[in-house]
């Protein structure tokens, strides 16, 4: 067995037997009317702190223990074993209260943007890595505003050459939008080539009308909607990469705030035993 395959093995059998164990002991503890509910709260407080700890162990990798892809592959596990001991504390109900039901949502989010996070950070790099060239995120307004001047300097040549205003028409109606804005929001959430498909055949049509000076520069016009197109979708892909670790962090503290709080209150209710 490759060595990945068998890490894999190994940490989702200890997964499996730490939250059966955990349930098993659940069970039996509400089984003789005992109560489980601090136990599993002290259990999920713990894993939620130790997930927090990631950024701290990402902030300062000189930190003692073990190596970083070793924490990320606890993290990921404990991550995901959190869930039962939360579905557990709660007792597979949603909870009653402000704090509680603000605890639920907090950690509920935190965990969907956390399986999220692992399907883009293993998916998007190979797409990524298939495009022709890769691009620095913070130089892509530099790179768009070349893109445009380029075009712009294309369309300028063409009607100077032929004397023609097809193609001129074409980009004030279809390509001058395309090259000067930025994409819509819902762009970034779900990139598709859908518009760049549109644009390449309404180009394509046009082409039919164009005399060979004009053709030319249409040819030139052909790339860079595609190169367009593909930073666009570079950008995407980089933005969400980066944005959901920036809601996966975002949440994360709330969440441990409010249950370091929501433990206090419990104890202070359950009379004071702090
Ligand atoms: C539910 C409670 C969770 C909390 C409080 C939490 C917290 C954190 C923190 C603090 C970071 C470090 C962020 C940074 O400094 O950049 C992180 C990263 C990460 N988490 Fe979570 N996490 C949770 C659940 C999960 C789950 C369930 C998964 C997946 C199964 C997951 C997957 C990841 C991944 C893939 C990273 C980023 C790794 C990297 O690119 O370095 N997390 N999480």
């Amino acid at each position: 067995m490759r060595p990945f395959a068998s890490r894999r093995l190994t940490n989702s059998v200890l997964t499996v037997a730490g939250v059966a164990g955990i349930t098993a002991w659940t069970v039996w503890q509400e089984n003789k009317l005992g109560r489980a509910d601090f136990h599993t709260g002290y259990v999920l407080i713990g894993a939620v702190l130790f997930l927090a700890c990631y950024n701290l162990r990402k902030k300062l990798p000189v930190l003692p223990w073990t190596t970083s892809s070793a924490w990320l592959q606890a993290h990921i596990y404990i991550g995901l074993a959190s869930a039962v001991v939360f579905g557990l504390h709660v007792g597979w109900k949603v909870p009653n209260g402000f704090l509680e039901i603000s605890i639920a949502v907090l950690y509920c989010l935190a965990f969907v943007s956390g399986i999220v996070g692992l399907i883009w950070t293993r998916t998007l790099p190979p797409q990524l890595a298939r495009l022709s060239e890769e691009i620095i995120f913070e130089r892509t307004a530099m790179i768009r505003a070349q893109l445009r001047d380029r075009a712009q300097r294309v369309v300028l040549e063409s009607v100077h050459a032929s004397g023609a205003t097809t193609l001129g028409e074409f980009y004030a109606e279809r390509l001058q939008e395309y090259f000067e804005r930025p994409r819509r929001l819902g762009y970034y959430l779900w990139p598709t080539n859908s518009l760049r498909r549109e644009l390449l055949a309404e180009l394509t049509a046009v082409r039919r009308y164009l005399s060979d000076p004009e053709q030319e520069k249409c040819e030139q016009l052909f790339a860079l909607v595609r190169r367009r197109d593909d930073l666009d979708f570079q950008v995407a892909l980089q933005w969400r990469l980066k944005g959901w670790l920036f809601v996966h962090l975002g949440l994360t503290y709330p969440l441990v705030l409010a249950s370091c709080l929501h433990g206090w209150l419990a104890h202070l209710f359950d009379g004071g035993a702090l």
